[in-house]
């Protein structure tokens, strides 16, 4: 039955189901996105409860203080049974946690494997996180809708509408997939199949099957109501074989359930006027706080020298081939020789890290890297930094270009994805835009993108009048907040 708010909008429960929530575990923007969503949605009358593995990293902000909500959940395997335990997570921002622990699963340095390559078992860890989900909302609450992310997630569905399909409690539950980047799609074994007590018959090609592989994310596109991806042109990009990464044809044959809905970013932890991490703060109305944020942030990278008319390009990314180093590597030389500072901080692939390591030992004058991840740093770059570089082959939305815009920090971006929905080519006559785009996958497009940006700051007034327009652009969750809203009574619809 649904329920109304005083308002006459309805009322759904939600769960989010995610392998990444901040402030709890985070490697990349899905952890943003689950952060900052469901409380958004409760300030629209919603009930949203979101479940989460329980990782070291977790337990070690517990700092003790675990209550269960439930004991003990048996899950089935093949030979074995796992038991899984419901911690409860308490209440912020109005949004319900729960963390499923299974320590001998969870209880490891990396959230998905570590510096050699993927845990052996992320199946098992996934599937049995998402039985666990199930199980535990059978108990403390059914949703309407189940908000499922990328892969990590995606066997939510696959349950519900296979072996779980005639529970009298949960068939009335509606599935939402979110796709946050289609190139993780949790591949495994066919074997995987038994492995998980499912039946053999979902193992073909219009279900879970993907060049004889038991493909978690397809079986995620299959069994889910709606689809939704995280910006208009990615939802376009996804069905061309180019960017559908061997999913495209089973994403065409859903286009009308897809839906492209953009990121929001949270102001509250990303704004230079409040941000806690840096060491001034500074609006549109008064920039002058942006200064000292630059020297600060030379100063972390030891580039004191650098001079006062230098621009400052800035990095912060996981260092995968996604986001397009290697266009950043035809050129570096060239690049460093030119009038600017480069700072970059990241993690990921050995390649990555190697090439930004020798440019900087090679450059130590205007070239800066720092490996790892260290969240106070990225928002001392957003700051600090005069131009912000992302070079991705393709984004799905990309966080990091939006929160640049709020900084005053002009984006370099490839036009993909969510960078070509959220930045606008500046034209200086007009006086209209808000970064730098370049379409071509080459190091010669990226380069003039660079060329046309260090034009571009040569002019101060043209410059400051570009850093507005960026400051000037909301991309707050209110209103993505809404869109979703509409997909979960659209779903809940579906199966009323
Ligand atoms: P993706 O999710 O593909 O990595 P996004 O742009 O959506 O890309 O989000 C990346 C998020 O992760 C941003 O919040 C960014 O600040 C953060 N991030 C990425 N790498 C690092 C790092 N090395 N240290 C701190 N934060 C990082
Ligand atoms: C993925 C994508 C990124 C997106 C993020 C949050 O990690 O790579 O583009 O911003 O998810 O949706």
């Amino acid at each position: 039955m649904p329920r109304f708010a005083p308002t006459g909008e309805v009322i759904l429960h939600i769960v989010f189901a995610a392998s990444e929530c901040v402030p709890f575990a985070k490697t990349g923007g899905l952890a943003d996105v689950v952060g900052a969503l469901p409380p958004e949605l409760v300030k629209l009358g919603h009930q949203v409860t979101v479940y989460l593995p329980l990782y070291a990293g977790v337990r070690r902000q517990l700092a003790g203080e675990v209550t269960y909500a439930i004991r003990s959940i048996t899950i089935p395997f093949q030979y074995y049974n796992r038991l899984a335990g419901i911690v409860d997570g308490g209440r912020r921002g109005g949004v319900q946690y729960y963390f499923v622990d299974c320590p001998e699963l969870f209880e490891r340095p990396g959230l998905y494997g570590t510096a050699v390559g993927d845990y052996p078992d992320n199946a098992e860890r996934f599937a049995l996180y998402c039985r666990a989900v199930l199980e535990a909302s059978k108990q403390l609450g059914v949703p309407e809708v189940f908000h499922v992310h990328d892969w990590q997630a995606a066997l939510i569905p696959v349950y519900l509408r296979t072996t779980l399909k005639s529970d009298p409690v949960l068939s009335h539950a509606a599935v939402v997939l979110t796709i946050h980047n289609a190139a993780y799609q949790g591949a495994f074994p066919p074997a995987t199949t038994e492995q998980l007590l499912f039946p053999w018959e979902i193992f073909t090609l219009d279900k879970v099957e993907q060049y004889d592989r038991f493909n978690f994310l397809k079986g995620g596109l299959v069994y889910s109501d709606i689809l939704t991806t995280v910006s208009r042109k990615y939802a376009e990009e996804m069905l061309t074989a180019e960017f559908g990464e061997g999913l495209d044809g089973v994403l065409r044959g859903r286009a009308q359930d897809l839906r492209g809905i953009l990121n929001g970013v949270d102001y509250a932890q990303w704004n230079p006027a409040t941000d806690a991490n840096l060491a001034a703060h500074y609006t549109p109305e008064n920039l002058a706080g942006k200064r000292e944020c630059r020297a600060d942030l030379l100063s972390a990278f030891g580039l004191e020298l650098v001079e006062d008319a230098t621009p400052v390009i800035g990095i912060v990314s996981r260092f995968a081939v996604q986001k397009g180093f290697d266009l950043l590597e035809e050129i570096a030389g060239r690049l460093s020789e030119m009038e600017v500072a480069v700072v970059a901080l990241g993690s990921g692939e050995p390649v990555y890290e190697k090439f930004f390591r020798d440019w900087a030992f090679w450059n130590k004058s205007n070239v800066a890297v720092r490996i790892g991840y260290n969240d106070a740093l990225a928002h001392k770059i957003e700051a600090g930094a005069d131009l912000f570089l992302m070079p991705s082959l393709y984004e799905p939305c990309g966080l990091n270009q939006i929160y640049s815009l709020k900084y005053g920090t002009v984006p370099v971006v490839r036009a993909t994805g969510g960078l070509d929905d959220t930045i606008e080519e500046w034209n200086p006559r007009q006086g209209s835009g808000t970064g730098f785009k370049f379409t071509d996958v080459s190091g010669e497009a990226l380069l003039a993108a660079i060329e046309r940006a260090l034009a571009a700051f040569e002019d101060q007034a043209g410059w400051k009048r570009l850093m507005l327009n960026g400051m000037a652009r909301n991309y707050s969750w209110e209103q993505p907040a809404r869109e979703y809203a509409v997909v979960y009574e659209e779903a809940a619809s579906r199966l009323a």
